[in-house]
């Protein structure tokens, strides 16, 4: 219940709207309520003997019996006309509501992702969270329209008709609703069962949207190891996972509506027998009958709709909880108030920082050091030291789990994301592009530079290069995934973004590791360049690379192993001594 009203919440923006649908539901319930009257009328009273009651006799009681008729037939065919009307512009409103409710439930989901922390992203699978944003929304407008709007307007058919027909003939009333409970026992039984399989049927199609996307990001591996029977054949257990939960859930949804036609045929056939034999015993006339056979197939109509509303409802709210599930789940990065002054001490500090992203598996252990404002450090260290995971702290993409990182004394905690993200231009180490044109990439981090600001940064990456030869020069699209630039373009691209983002804190994984000598000697010129002034982190691993730094810390295991200029390094002979005499 309490989900309900989390899930409707989303509507609450529309009040007007919702309120002009309550109302056209109220005319809409009252138009049908008048509907069976002319015709009871005219069997009662123009055909048979009866007189027209109070209001209508007022009205039309001196009138000859044909133009009676005629009269009667005419607000006959208003009724019908305006009830219809009404039933359809009640839709319309609906339905708009609905769907702007939808749109709202998207752009919330939207917004949840677009703050996801790098933590959480890397612990969740793409492929279920496109479906949840995409296809479980959908649950949103069904729950409102359907779960809402369908109860309701069953609910208000179903009391005002009782009320009449309770004026009309007590016990039929009495017949025609002990239908209710029966069914409400029956909706019940089933609703548990048919939650749970559609629940177990969302997850499963989830699960192929996921293999499915796999398989579109890694067809190369799979085809180049010729694993494609093992993939057919996983995707086919997920399908038959789907297959057995979906009928799982169709087949309850059929036994559950078959239950309920049962008894809808035994409540008509109980107000046939009951009714014919008060026509019989004279206690009630044929058109009252007429009326009360016309509102029992009306009547019919909405507990139909009613039963049915109880499958719907627990089909969305199987969608609606997956939703509200990773809406309730706060993943963004919090930060504090602090932002980051250009000019002033942008010093790092990590502070006997210890970090894991699985907890039996430690990748940093009290690391600590310093880089001073507009300094230069490389960090160097084997594969898998944990080089990466250090500058994913700064920008936040990673807190630590103990220790502290500083910029210029105080804890990065304490600065707005915003304001941190957009002072530090990150190059990592797999070159991340958009499919957009290559002006547009570099321009990325910057959307008021100008062409010749883009053609700079170009230049200084050394990427201008080969963008000039490009048949499209800087308009050329990078496909989707940037398959038609090579590993080294990708990189220039990617550090002529840097370039142009020209924030004061520097953070370069490997930047040059994809460069022949030639590119990456032009590239580290303007490197050096850039480097002046700003804060500067950067892996490396390159002689040439690492010339430019002023000074390396050597991690190994997740910890400081050295620290110190070159010289001092090489005298010392540890890692940077090996590493170097490679070269
Ligand atoms: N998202 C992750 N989840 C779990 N473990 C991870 C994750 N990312 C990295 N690791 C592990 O953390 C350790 C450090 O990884 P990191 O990427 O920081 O290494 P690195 O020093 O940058 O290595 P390389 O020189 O190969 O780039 C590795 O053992 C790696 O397996
Ligand atoms: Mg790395």
């Amino acid at each position: 219940m309490q989900q309900l009203w989390r899930a409707l919440s989303f509507f609450r923006a529309d009040w007007p709207r919702v309120l002009a649908g309550l109302a056209l539901l109220a005319l809409t319930t009252l138009a049908g309520l008048l509907k069976p009257w002319p015709m009871a009328l005219i069997v009662d009273s123009v055909l048979g003997h009866q007189p027209l009651p109070g209001p209508v006799a007022q009205r039309i009681g001196d009138l000859p019996g044909p133009t009676q008729l005629a009269v009667l037939v005419g607000a006959m065919l208003v009724l019908h006309f305006g009830s219809a009307l009404l039933g359809a512009a009640q839709n319309a409103v609906v339905i708009v509501t609905g769907l702007r409710g939808l749109a709202r439930v998207r752009r919330a989901v939207f917004d949840w992702l677009l703050r996801l922390s790098l933590r959480r992203l890397q612990g969740s699978q793409a492929g279920d969270l496109i479906y949840r944003a995409t296809w479980d929304t959908y649950a949103f407008q069904t729950l409102f329209t359907q779960g809402v709007f369908t109860f309701l307007g069953a609910l208000a058919s179903v009391l005002a008709m009782t009320v009449v027909m309770w004026r009309l003939n007590g016990l039929l009333t009495l017949v025609a609703l002990a239908t209710v409970p029966v069914l409400l026992l029956v909706m019940q039984a089933f609703g548990g069962r048919m939650g749970r399989r559609a629940g177990e049927a969302q997850s499963a199609d989830a699960g192929i949207a996921t293999t499915v996307q796999q398989l579109v990001t890694n067809l190369q591996l799979i085809q180049s190891f010729t694993r494609e029977p093992k993939e057919a054949e996983h995707f086919e257990r997920q399908a038959q996972t789907s297959f057995t939960a979906r009928w799982g859930q169709h087949r309850a949804e059929v036994l559950y509506l078959t239950t309920v036609s049962a008894v809808f045929a035994l409540g008509t056939a109980a107000i046939l027998w009951v009714g014919a034999r008060q026509v019989l015993a004279g206690t009630l006339s044929v058109g009252e009958l007429l009326v009360f056979l016309a509102y029992l197939t009306q009547l019919y109509e909405p507990l139909n709709q009613l039963s049915h509303v109880g499958s719907t409802v627990t089909n969305a709210r199987a969608g609606t909880h997956r939703v509200l599930e990773l809406l309730g789940e706060n993943a963004a990065v919090k930060g504090g108030q602090r932002t980051v002054v250009r000019g002033a001490d942008n010093g790092l500090e990590f502070d006997r920082v210890g970090f894991a992203y699985t907890p039996e598996r430690p990748v940093l252990h009290e690391v600590s050091f310093r880089v001073g404002p507009g300094e230069a450090v490389a960090l160097i260290g084997p594969s898998g030291a944990g080089k990466t995971t250090l500058l994913q702290f700064i920008p936040r993409f990673l807190d630590p789990d103990s220790g502290t990182v500083r910029l210029g004394g105080a804890d990065l905690r304490d600065f707005s994301v915003h304001s941190l993200r957009e002072n530090v231009a990150l190059v990592l180490q797999e070159p991340l592009l958009l499919p957009a044109s290559i002006a547009e990439n570099i321009g990325y981090g910057k959307p008021d530079a100008t062409r010749a600001q883009i053609e700079a940064a170009a230049r200084s990456a050394n990427a201008h290069i080969y963008i000039e030869k490009l048949p499209q020069g800087y308009d050329t699209i990078v496909g989707d995934g940037a398959a038609r630039l090579s590993v080294g373009e990708k990189q220039r691209l990617n550090l002529a973004r840097a370039f142009l983002k020209d924030a004061p804190i520097l953070l370069l994984d490997e930047p040059t590791s994809a460069l022949d000598a030639e590119s990456e000697a032009l590239v580290l010129t303007s490197l050096r360049e850039l480097m002046r002034g700003r804060t500067t982190v950067m892996v490396a691993h390159r002689l040439g690379t690492l010339r430019t730094v002023n000074r390396i810390i050597a991690l190994h295991d997740g910890r400081v192993a050295e620290s110190g200029t070159a010289e001092e390094l090489l005298a010392s002979g540890g890692y940077y001594a090996k590493v170097s005499g490679r070269h």
